[in-house]
C-alpha cells in the first residue's frame, strides 16, 4: 500500500502525534499532514525517503504581525477566501445568507486502500459545506492525482466562484523556473521558460476550450535544472474547458502553485444535498531534470489512452490540397496513389457533406452532398477499403452554420445572448453543448454515420471559440462554461462506447484542444495548421515535454516550404504520426519512389516513437542543429533525427550524445560503428550536414 498514516486516521487533531499521511510512489513522496491549527498542510514533496521519520512533521510558521495571519504562511493544501490570508486560495464561496467567507477545518480521513486513494475531510466551522480532498496514488508512474468534492447538507444552496483542483507547496527559499506554451492559430507550442518572482504569475483559457494560447500543464524547474538532471515538479489538468493556472510567490518566500477550472465568469450553484466534483489534476516530481518529467507524464498518459497498444496507422488527409473541393472521383483518384505510397487510413476532411462549398454553409447537417457523393458514402468507402485502407471521417460536430437546416429548425440551440447579435466567426455558431437535446441530436446523428458507414477514424474539430456564452436556464447560466464540456464529454464518450474501434482524432483549428481531458476521448492530436517543416521542428519538441509522440499528428504537406528535401519533410513529420497531406498526384516517380522508402522505414521504426521514450539532445529548443532520439522501454531499439536548419557559412558541425543507454552493451549506431553504451553516451556523433539536411539513424542493442 503506497500510502501510510502515521496516526489514527478517523481520529480529530487533539492527539499527541500529530496526523500526517505519507504517499509514496515507486521514486517519490507526498506527504500531507494536519497542523496544530487543524490546517492541513503539505509536509514534503519530493525524492523518497529511506525512513519515515525521515519526512517533516506538519509545518506551522505562525502569522506575521496583525497583516498576515498563519494562512497566509503555511503551505495549506486546499486554501480558501478567509480570515488573514491574501494568497490565491482553491475554494471563494457565497452562502445563502450572504456569508462569503469559507472555513474549512479538518474532520476526519479515509485510505480506500483498493483504490490507492487517501481522502481527507474538511468542514466548514459553521455551515453544513463539507469538501473531501482526494489523492489518489498512481505509484508506478511516480504520479499523484488529486481533485476534490464539495458537498453542500445543508437546506440552501451555495454558490461557488473559485474551484480549483489543488494547489501545491514547492520547498521554500528557492528560485524557481516556470517551462509553459504559448501560442496562437497557425502558430502553437512556443515554449517558455520564466524566473518565477514576488506575485502571481496566470495562465488560461476563457475560451470554452484548452486553447492553442496556453496549455494546461506545467513544468517547474530551479534555475539549474537541464534535461538530464535537476529537480522538476510538472503536473496536467484532466479539464478540456476553461482552466486557470497560478504560480504565486509571496512575500514570505514561498511559491505555491494552483490548478483547475477557471473562476472567470464562473459560478456553480451547489444545490441543497448535492455535490460536486471537480477535474483531477496528476501531478509529479523528479530530481532527474526535464527529460525525466517528460517520462513520467507520458508513461501515465499513454496507459491511459483509449487505444493504449494500438500502433497509429500511416494517414493521407487532402485538405491543404483540395480544401473544400472534394468529390467521389477526385478522392478515390487521390486514394489510388496514396494506397500505392504505402498509406494506411484515408481521411475526408471538410467539404463533404450537404452544401459545404465553403464555409459559409452546411454544418450541423451531417449528411453527403448529393452533388459531389450522388450515391453517399459508400462507393468511396469501399473502394479505399479494397485499397487495403481505412476510411476516416472529418466531423465538426459542435458548430452550425446559420446556412444550415439544423440552425433553420433549431435556431434556439446555439450559446446566444437574446438581446445581443451573435458573434460570426468563420460564418459559424455554437451549438449549446450543455443542452441535453443538442448532446441527443449528435449522439444519434454521429452515431447512424457510424452505424451505417465503416468509418475507423473520425477527425473531430472545432473551428473557433466562444462569445456571448448565454445559456437560457432555470439554474445558473454560469455553469455554461463547465456543463459545456460536460455535455462534450457525454457526446463523444457515448460514441467510443458504441463504437469501440473507431480512433479519434481532436483538432480545434489545429492545436485549440491539445488537453488530458480530450485524450480520454481523442487517440491522437493535430498539433497546429501550421506545416511547414522548420516551424513544426520546435513544435514538435515542446509538444512531447508534456504529451507521447503517439498522440502528436505530423503531416508532410507542400505549405510553405515544398522546395525543402522530401526527406527532410519526412523525417520531421516521422518524429511524431506520420501522415502525408500533400499534392500527392503532382508527385514525380522519384518522389513517389522516396515517399514510399520513407513510409515502410516509418513502418519499421514506429513501435520505438509511439511507444518508446524520448530524449531531446543538443540544442534541444532552438538552434539551426537540433536532434531528437527515441528508445523502446527495453533500450533494445533505437532511433536518432538530426536536423539542419540554415546556418550561414561558415559553419561548423553537430556534435551530440546519445542518451537512455544500457552502459556496458554493445550498440550499433547506423554509420558510426558500434561501442558500449557508455562509449556513445560519452563521446560525440559528429554530423556535417548541409543546409536544410537530416538524417535519420537506427541504434540496434548488439549484445554484451
Ligand atoms: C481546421 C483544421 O485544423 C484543418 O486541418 C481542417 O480540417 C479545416 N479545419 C477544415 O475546415
Amino acid at each position: 500500500m503506497p500510502i501510510v498514516a502515521s496516526s489514527q486516521t478517523t481520529s480529530q487533531t487533539q492527539q499527541n502525534a500529530p496526523l500526517r499521511w505519507i504517499l509514496e510512489t515507486s521514486d517519490t513522496a507526498y506527504v500531507v499532514g494536519v497542523n496544530r491549527l487543524g490546517q492541513v498542510v503539505l509536509c514534503y514533496w519530493g525524492q523518497k525517503l529511506p525512513h519515515h521519520d525521515d519526512y517533516p512533521t506538519p509545518p506551522d510558521l505562525g502569522e506575521y504581525a496583525s497583516f498576515n495571519g498563519a494562512g497566509q504562511r503555511n503551505p495549506e493544501e486546499y486554501p480558501t477566501h478567509s480570515d488573514l490570508k491574501y494568497i490565491e486560495p482553491c475554494l471563494k464561496a457565497t452562502f445563502s445568507d450572504g456569508v462569503r467567507d469559507v472555513r474549512l477545518a479538518y474532520q476526519r480521513a479515509i485510505l480506500v486502500v483498493e483504490e490507492e486513494t487517501l481522502v481527507i475531510v474538511m468542514q466548514d466551522e459553521h455551515y453544513p459545506l463539507k469538501v473531501f480532498l482526494f489523492y489518489r496514488v498512481h505509484a508506478q508512474t511516480n504520479i499523484i492525482e488529486r481533485y476534490v468534492e464539495v458537498q453542500n447538507a445543508s437546506d440552501t444552496p451555495i454558490t461557488l466562484e473559485r474551484l480549483f483542483s489543488a494547489q501545491w507547496h514547492l520547498p521554500m527559499s528557492q528560485q524557481y523556473v516556470l517551462t509553459h506554451f504559448t501560442g496562437r492559430w497557425n502558430d502553437e507550442w512556443h515554449l517558455h521558460r520564466d524566473m518565477l518572482t514576488q506575485g502571481v504569475k496566470v495562465l488560461d483559457s476563457r475560451r470554452i476550450t484548452s486553447s492553442h494560447h496556453h496549455n494546461p500543464s506545467f513544468l517547474v524547474g530551479e534555475p539549474n535544472t537541464t534535461e538530464t538532471q535537476g529537480n522538476c515538479w510538472f503536473g496536467l489538468l484532466e479539464w478540456s474547458g476553461n482552466w486557470k493556472l497560478t504560480a504565486e510567490v509571496t512575500d514570505f518566500d514561498s511559491t505555491r502553485l494552483s490548478m483547475g477550472l477557471n473562476d472567470w465568469d464562473f459560478a456553480h450553484r451547489l444545490a441543497p444535498d448535492t455535490r460536486y466534483v471537480s477535474p483531477s489534476v496528476f501531478i509529479g516530481y523528479t530530481k532527474d531534470g526535464y527529460t525525466s518529467a517528460s517520462h513520467a507524464l507520458h508513461d501515465m498518459l499513454r496507459a491511459r489512452l483509449p487505444h493504449p497498444d494500438i500502433a497509429r496507422k500511416v494517414l493521407y488527409n487532402s485538405w491543404e490540397v483540395t480544401l473544400f473541393s472534394v468529390d467521389e472521383a477526385s478522392q478515390m483518384r487521390l486514394a489510388e496513389v496514396a494506397s500505392a505510397l504505402g498509406v494506411e487510413l484515408f481521411v475526408m476532411d471538410d467539404g463533404w457533406f450537404k452544401a459545404r462549398n465553403s464555409d459559409s454553409a452546411g454544418l450541423g447537417d451531417w449528411t453527403p452532398d448529393p452533388i459531389k457523393f450522388p450515391n453517399g458514402l459508400q462507393p468511396l468507402i469501399q473502394h479505399i477499403n479494397a485499397l487495403g485502407m481505412d476510411f476516416g471521417l472529418w466531423l465538426e460536430p459542435e458548430m452550425v452554420n446559420p446556412d444550415s437546416d439544423l440552425y433553420r429548425a433549431h435556431p434556439d440551440w446555439i450559446l446566444h445572448f437574446p438581446t445581443r447579435k451573435p458573434t460570426l466567426a468563420r460564418n459559424q455558431l455554437i451549438l449549446n453543448m450543455a443542452r441535453t437535446d443538442v448532446q441527443d441530436y449528435l449522439i444519434a446523428h454521429i452515431d447512424a454515420l457510424l452505424s451505417e458507414n465503416n468509418i475507423s477514424f473520425i477527425k473531430w474539430d472545432m473551428n473557433r471559440n466562444a462569445t456571448e456564452a448565454g445559456w437560457q436556464t432555470d439554474g445558473e447560466p454560469r455553469e455554461v462554461w463547465v456543463r459545456y464540456v460536460e455535455g462534450l464529454y457525454r457526446v463523444w464518450g457515448t460514441l467510443r462506447e458504441r463504437h469501440p474501434h473507431v480512433i479519434w482524432q481532436s483538432c480545434s483549428g489545429g492545436g485549440g484542444r491539445a488537453d488530458m481531458g480530450i485524450l480520454n476521448y481523442a487517440d491522437q492530436i493535430w498539433l497546429s495548421d501550421n506545416t511547414e517543416p522548420t516551424r513544426r521542428l520546435p513544435m514538435q519538441k515542446a509538444f512531447p515535454m508534456i504529451y507521447p509522440a503517439n498522440t502528436m499528428e505530423a503531416w508532410v504537406t507542400d505549405m510553405g516550404e515544398s522546395w525543402l528535401p522530401l526527406a527532410f519533410r519526412f523525417h520531421v513529420s516521422m518524429t511524431g504520426l506520420l501522415g502525408i497531406g500533400a499534392n500527392i498526384i503532382q508527385w514525380n516517380d522519384d518522389q513517389r519512389k522516396l515517399a514510399q522508402a520513407h513510409i515502410s522505414t516509418y513502418k519499421a521504426i514506429r513501435h520505438i516513437i509511439q511507444f518508446g521514450d524520448v530524449y531531446r539532445l543538443q540544442n534541444a529548443y532552438d538552434g539551426a542543429y537540433s536532434g531528437v532520439q527515441y528508445l523502446t522501454k527495453a533500450k533494445d531499439e533505437g532511433v536518432l533525427f538530426v536536423f539542419r536548419t540554415h546556418i550561414p557559412q561558415p559553419t561548423y558541425p553537430y556534435r551530440l550524445r546519445l542518451r537512455g543507454l544500457l552502459p556496458h552493451v554493445q550498440y550499433r549506431v547506423e554509420g558510426f560503428g558500434t561501442k558500449t553504451g557508455a562509449g556513445w553516451m560519452n563521446t560525440d556523433c559528429v554530423f556535417d550536414l548541409e543546409n536544410f539536411e537530416s538524417k535519420l539513424i537506427r541504434i540496434t542493442l548488439m549484445g554484451d
